[in-house]
Parts: structure tokens; sequence; C-alpha cells
């Protein structure tokens, strides 16, 4: 099973970055999906108890997405800015709601210790789970792998997988394409995938 992957595809113009920061300046137009309690909930984890970093989620212009469409993948479903709340440590470890897979483009990365790590609850047995799962106890939890991210270039993290972004408390930056499945014209290359998984 796929975890995550680098793709080959071009870089974001810089009419499309400074359109999709002015969003984040302006709040607008932004997309509450997961409600208060479930974005501030908080998190137990070995190295101190913390308020989730409550991600701002804001689509981006029509342009954008025909830009995306062309330049990367005819399959898109949408194209975001997400921007996580500075002085958050943790994203909590959640599955998606929205995508099966999220292709990222990172603009900043929140912190120098920046980490992106996947799970597995201890008690089951299989890795994908429904959208919208999540777990607030870290000790429930076995590390699957954890990496850093890199910035500028594009990669596809599989959303189904429990996942947790964690150090990013100087806030962090990045454009997400939303996918249903993989695109047959995508160019994925040093590809992580974990076996002995479904
Ligand atoms: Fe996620």
């Amino acid at each position: 099973m796929m975890l995550l992957s680098r793709v080959d595809a071009p870089s974001p113009p810089d009419w499309l970055v400074s359109r999709a920061l002015e969003r984040v300046d302006t709040n607008h137009p932004i997309m509450n999906t997961w409600g208060e309690d479930y974005a501030n909930r908080m998190l137990y984890h070995p190295s101190g108890e913390y308020q989730s970093s409550n991600n701002k989620v804001i689509f981006l212009d029509e342009d954008s997405y025909t830009w995306a469409r062309e330049n990367i993948s005819k399959e898109i479903v949408d194209i975001r800015i997400f921007a996580s709340t500075p002085g958050r440590f943790l994203t909590g470890p959640h599955t998606d709601m929205t995508r099966w897979y999220t292709l990222q483009y990172l603009m900043k990365t929140g912190g120098k210790h920046h980490r992106t790590a996947y799970y597995k609850e201890k008690a089951h047995s299989d890795i994908e789970y429904p959208s919208r799962y999540s777990v607030t106890e870290y000790s429930k939890l076995e590390q699957l792998c954890s990496m850093e991210i890199p910035t500028d270039c594009w990669v596809l993290l599989n959303a189904h997988v429990l996942h947790s972004v964690e150090f990013i408390e100087e806030g962090r930056i990045s454009l997400q394409i939303n996918l249903n499945d993989i695109p047959a014209d995508l160019k994925l290359r040093n590809t992580i995938s974990i076996s002995n998984y479904k």
C-alpha cells in the first residue's frame, strides 16, 4: 500500500501562490469542515499535552483550479490552501474527510523539527480507516513511519492511513489538491509503500 510519493509536476506559478497567500490573510472563503470541537481537541503526545493545530482550509479561485487541471492532472477534485495556527505543535492523528489522496506542495514547514508521521492503532490489524477517523492518545498507536516532507515540490499522501503533522508551532502553510484515486497521468517517483498490510 502506498503511503507517500514524490510527484513530478511543475511548481505553482507566482500569481497562484500570491493569490493563495492573500486568501490566508483575508480568511476568505474559509471552509471549516471539521467543527470547532474537533479542530481544538486536546492531544496526548509523549512529549506533552497540546491543543490540535487547527488548520484554516481555504478554496482557491477558478483560475488556480484550471491551472492545476492543465498542469497537474485532469482528475483533480479541487485545490486549497491550508494554514495551521501558529503556537500549536501538532495536528492530531486523523484520516481526511473529503479525499482519499492529497497532493501537497509545502511552502512553509512550521518549524525546523517538523515531521509527518503515519500510524496504526495497536488494537487494529488494518491500516486504512474510514474518512474522518481520529485518535487523541498517541499511546494507543504504533508509528509506521515518520519523515520530513520536502518543501517546494509536489508530494502525494495517502489520506486514509492515520497521520499526524508534528512540531509545527511556527505555523505551516501548504497548497493541497484533493484526489479520489491516483490518476494515470500523475508521474510518481521515490514512492514509499508499506508491505504486510492491505
Ligand atoms: Fe490530513
